[in-house]
């Protein structure tokens, strides 16, 4: 989906979007879930990701990548594209049954994951928030940032999965918290 409203797949199987600023791990994360090497392509430069790409596994149901926020090197037009595109996706997307909010485990939150965070919650959409490329930390950051980064989302420690597109960590925690989105209703089902 490359505008706000534009082509989508058909509203056959469950959906989950995988939101995060760019170069967060999105789309390796994706790779690592699926256990593909390059199903979702990692981009070698932050921000190429510019349309929305549906993965369908397994004829089950649908993963959804979505562009990575906040890149400082584009544009603020093309930021002020962005943004509708990935609201409008989520506002709309009928199949949709939940989000997994990526956090780099190495640096606080940013203002737009904030925002992502909110956005998510003024929806009422199941979030899952995983923190990537924990491989990157210290043995001892990686038994501290996890609840520090729980603190200053506001959110219980056991609401964050710790992950490694490296290493695998957490790839099975996710995909079993994944299921359990899938197999539920979608939350905004009735609404309409
Ligand atoms: P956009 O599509 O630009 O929004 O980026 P993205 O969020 O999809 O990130 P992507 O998966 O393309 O990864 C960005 C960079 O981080 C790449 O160089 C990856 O190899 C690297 N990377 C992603 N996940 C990990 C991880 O768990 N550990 C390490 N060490 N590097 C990672
Ligand atoms: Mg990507």
């Amino acid at each position: 989906m490359a505008e706000p409203g534009g082509w989508r797949p058909p509203n056959e199987l469950p959906e989950v979007a995988f939101s995060g600023r760019s170069n967060v791990g999105k789309s390796s994360l994706i790779n690592r879930l699926v256990r593909r090497k390059a199903l979702a392509r990692v981009s070698q430069t932050p921000g190429k990701t510019r349309e929305i790409n549906f993965f369908r596994v397994n004829d089950a149901f649908t993963l959804v990548d979505l562009p990575g926020y906040g890149f400082a090197r584009v544009s603020k037009g093309m930021r002020a594209q962005w943004r509708p595109l990935i609201e409008t996706y989520l506002e709309r997307s009928e199949p949709l049954r939940g989000v997994v909010q990526l956090i780099d485990s190495r640096h606080p939150p940013t203002k737009d994951d904030f925002q992502m965070l909110d956005f998510l919650a003024s929806l009422g959409a199941p979030t899952i928030v995983a923190l990537t490329k924990m491989d990157k930390l210290s043995r001892r950051e990686a038994a501290t940032r996890p609840a520090e980064l729980a603190r200053e989302l506001g959110l219980d420690e056991d609401q964050l999965i710790p992950f490694s597109s490296v290493t695998g960590e957490g790839r099975d925690e996710l995909a079993s918290a994944i299921v359990s989105l899938i197999e539920q209703p979608a939350w905004r089902d009735g609404d309409a």
